[in-house]
């Protein structure tokens, strides 16, 4: 099939084109509120998009608390979400007040970041410490206006918990990270093979 997707009429009963750009890493983003409350929630559209300095993007669907806090403070941790952290970061995305911490509502442990203001979730697997370099409205392309913000970070600090290092490397098998797919779908990366490079 092909269909247009700026008309998105593909005709299909769900609009397919989030199971089609999959999987994607999720970004558990935290920030704190102007009263000190911890805000806890996942974010798909997230990525990593350079390395050595390490950049970090993800994108609101409207001015949601994470983005108004991070926004304000300049500041977010982004923890890393495990299989076995499945169900508490679905929890975690309940739409709740502000007032309302998401730590807390997915029984999670807040810890203390160490370069900024900010606490990551004790329980996952590593979490990246991060400062906002620029909040882009993507709204400003030819009369597109999509409603969404992207946040753009610069990684200041790294945690990885020791039992997943083996051998100096990260064990991808054992972070078994979780993955957004299409629809209510998700896959974990636990499967994890090896390719060499071509050289020329
Ligand atoms: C796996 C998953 C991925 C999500 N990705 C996004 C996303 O990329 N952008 C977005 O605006 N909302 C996304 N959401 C919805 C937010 O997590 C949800 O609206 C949450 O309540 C926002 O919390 P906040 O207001 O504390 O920021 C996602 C939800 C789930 C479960």
């Amino acid at each position: 099939m092909f269909y247009d997707s700026r008309t998105n009429e593909h005709g299909l009963p769900h609009d397919p084109f989030k199971a089609l750009v999959a999987p994607r890493p999720i970004g558990w983003i935290s920030s704190k509120g102007p009263d000190g409350v911890s805000n806890l929630a996942p974010y798909s559209f997230f990525n990593a998009i350079s390395s050595q300095p390490n950049l970090v993007m993800f994108s609101s669907n409207g001015r949601k608390d994470s983005l108004t806090n991070v926004a304000a403070s300049g500041e977010f941790a982004c923890s890393l979400v495990s299989y076995d952290l499945k169900d508490a970061m679905n929890r975690s995305s309940a739409p709740v007040g502000a007032d309302v911490s998401e730590f807390e509502l997915a029984g999670l442990t807040e810890a203390p970041c160490k370069l900024i203001d900010v606490s990551y979730v004790a329980e996952a697997p590593g979490a990246l410490e991060c400062r906002v370099l620029e909040i882009l409205p993507l709204s400003k392309y030819d009369g597109i206006d999509t409603g969404y913000e992207m946040v753009l970070g610069e990684v200041l600090g790294i945690h990885i918990r020791d039992e997943f290092i083996e051998d100096g490397l990260v064990v991808a098998s054992r972070l078994n990270l979780l993955a957004r797919l299409g629809y209510m779908d998700y896959s974990s990366a636990g499967d994890v093979f090896s390719l060499d490079r071509p050289k020329s």
